[in-house]
């Protein structure tokens, strides 16, 4: 089984509902296709690892680029963990907001997917891209699901991000609605 395929079995079977959709995990794909040879990819909130693998697809034979993802919650981490990845993965268990602060300006694409980083210390996220970087953010589209503050603190982060003095930002009707950054 190639790893996008483990990683949604290992999502099912461990019961974590908050894997990437297809659609945004094949944009992750294209975008980590295109990281400069000696780049750095981030992800922020792991889960069971199905971002990672969408990332690991995209390098294809590529080993020249790092894959680094911080996950929080050491029991979903340890689900990530089962997969036999390839050494440039790194996966890491700590708060997104206590790792940025390390990484300013070291990173070519971050794909910014739990709370820390996102609704809460989006400014530390954009301050790790490198110039030319690029952030990619999904969940941007209102589900009728959400929760009311929710919904107002998903709309900060797309609004943060359109508006953004240091970011060329597009929306995006893909998967669950995303916004594209490109750091200035
Ligand atoms: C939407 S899920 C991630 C899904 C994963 N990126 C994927 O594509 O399959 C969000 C994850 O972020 C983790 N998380 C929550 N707060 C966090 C924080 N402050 N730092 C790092 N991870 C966090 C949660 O435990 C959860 O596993």
């Amino acid at each position: 089984m190639d790893l996008v395929d483990a990683a949604y079995a290992r999502a099912e079977s461990s019961g974590f509902p908050m894997s990437c959709e297809r659609p945004v995990g094949q944009l992750l794909a294209a975008l980590a296709a295109g990281v400069r040879p000696g780049g750095h990819i981030l992800e922020l909130g792991t889960g069971a690892g199905v971002g990672v693998a969408w990332l690991v697809r995209g390098l294809g034979e590529r080993t020249d680029v790092t894959v680094t993802s911080v996950e929080l919650d050491p029991r979903t981490a340890a689900v990530a963990a089962t997969q036999a990845w390839p050494s440039f993965v790194d996966l890491r268990v700590a708060d997104a907001c206590v790792f940025l602060p390390t990484a300013a300006g070291a990173f070519d694409l971050i794909f910014a997917d739990a709370p820390g980083g996102k609704t809460e210390g989006l400014d530390l996220t954009i301050a790790a891209l490198r110039p030319r970087g690029i952030l990619a953010v999904d969940d941007m589209r209102p589900a009728a699901d959400w929760p009311e503050d929710f919904t107002a603190r998903q709309d900060g982060v797309r609004r943060t991000l359109v508006e953004h003095p240091h970011l060329v930002s597009v929306e995006l009707d893909h998967g669950s609605g995303m916004v594209l950054s490109t750091r200035r």
